[in-house]
């Protein structure tokens, strides 16, 4: 069995066992790709701060994350197609995050339906929520969020249009693959995976099934997001879901001091700093630099979650050293269930955890909600705009 020291060994592994289109598809970022390059080189160069000679024999991790108990501050942000990354992916990730103490969010655009995925999971899911142009779709996916019990609620506000990534108009990505030649060469080399994927009844977009009008066009994720997505979205309709879902609300997209403020006001319980692992706006600012004015606005009305870049502990550690309370990552855990099925998520979240907990002896730091941005080398800290 191959063993995995680090994410990068899950990453690579990754790239051997998944077809090139769904690979392209979890790596990518939009057009130039600058703000996924934006998110990466933040972390990189914030110095954490060395401490010596700190009793740090006693360290706990353990955090709360909208009221309920997390084994440490990480959450496993949404990725579409996770069962596209491997067969009943989302049910072996949810699995795996349940496990270890650490939220799962089911995106809408899952290939496991989310009433399967809440049935294999031992702990509730966070259901993310795209609005769509029919509100009855939207409304109908509210309620069975609902009736399976998912604590929480995460409004995807930064989708009003499909940023351009050029591999996946490239690859004409589809779930399932479309057969092409070149479809079927990838697929040719990936035995192990066509298997698996042939082995279980999910391959299409499993929580659109029977809603959406007959015809409509969901194979292809390109044409599905830009025919189904609503630009018209307006804080109205954040009301409108507030409304209809009362249990905690998480606005995601946020990367503004303005919109962070017109979030708590429309309702939301938190809010995640994402430009959406630089997918969306090709250009927008590191998530990174953009947290600390956020944080700013909202002071102590929202929780205050963050995304984009995160693959290692010390990343986890510097974000909750910006004022993170919650801190998500998405490729990172990808990785790990593309490598490994739900053996390799529990590895990538182990991994993290680890690198966090011996960063945090390093810094000096005994308790992860504690964190304060002491932790980051004071020059520095104060260079993020
Ligand atoms: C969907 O959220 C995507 O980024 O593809």
């Amino acid at each position: 069995m191959t063993a995995f020291h680090c994410i990068e060994d899950l990453r690579r592994a990754a790239h051997r066992r998944v077809p090139r289109m769904f690979m392209d598809y979890l790596e990518s970022g939009s057009w130039s790709e600058s703000t996924l390059h934006a998110n990466r080189a933040a972390w990189d160069t914030m110095p954490l701060r060395q401490r010596v000679a700190v009793d740090v024999s006693r360290r706990t991790l353990a955090t709360t994350l909208l009221g309920r108990a997390a084994s440490l501050p990480l959450a496993m942000a949404p990725l579409g197609l996770l069962g596209m990354q491997r067969a009943d992916g989302e049910i072996l990730a949810a699995r795996a995050c349940a496990n270890a103490g650490v939220p799962f969010v089911l995106s809408t655009m899952s290939i496991s339906p989310l009433e399967a995925v809440a049935a294999a999971s031992p702990s509730p899911l966070w259901f993310q929520l795209y609005m769509m142009r029919d509100r009855g779709v939207v409304a109908a996916l509210i309620e069975r969020a609902r009736a399976v019990g998912c604590g929480a609620l995460v409004l995807t506000l930064d989708l009003q249009v499909l940023g351009k990534r050029h591999a996946d108009v490239r690859n004409g990505l589809s779930a399932p693959p479309r057969l092409t030649p070149r479809t079927m060469l990838d697929l040719a080399r990936h035995p192990l995976w066509c298997l698996r994927l042939l082995g279980t009844r999910h391959r299409g977009f499993g929580n659109l099934q029977g809603l959406l009008p007959a015809g409509t066009d969901t194979r292809s994720l390109v044409s599905w997001i830009e025919t189904q997505f609503d630009p018209a979205v307006t804080w109205l309709h954040v009301e409108w879901v507030r409304q209809r879902w009362d249990g905690p609300l998480i606005i995601k997209g946020i990367l503004d001091a303005e919109d962070a403020r017109l979030a708590v006001e429309a309702g939301a319980d938190a809010v995640v700093v994402s430009n959406h692992g630089g997918r969306q706006l090709d250009g927008a600012p590191a998530s990174a630099h953009a947290l600390p004015d956020v944080l700013q606005a909202i002071g102590s009305r929202a929780e205050v979650h963050v995304d984009g870049g995160i693959r290692s502990g010390q990343d986890l550690l510097r974000a909750l050293a910006l004022g993170a309370r919650g801190v998500w990552a998405g490729r990172t855990l990808g990785y790990g269930l593309a490598a490994d099925g739900e053996r390799g998520v529990t590895r990538a979240i182990d991994i993290l955890r680890e690198e966090l907990d011996r960063s945090m002896a390093l810094t000096g730091q005994t308790d992860a909600a504690a964190i304060s941005r002491a932790a980051l080398v004071a020059s520095r800290a104060c260079d993020a705009p």
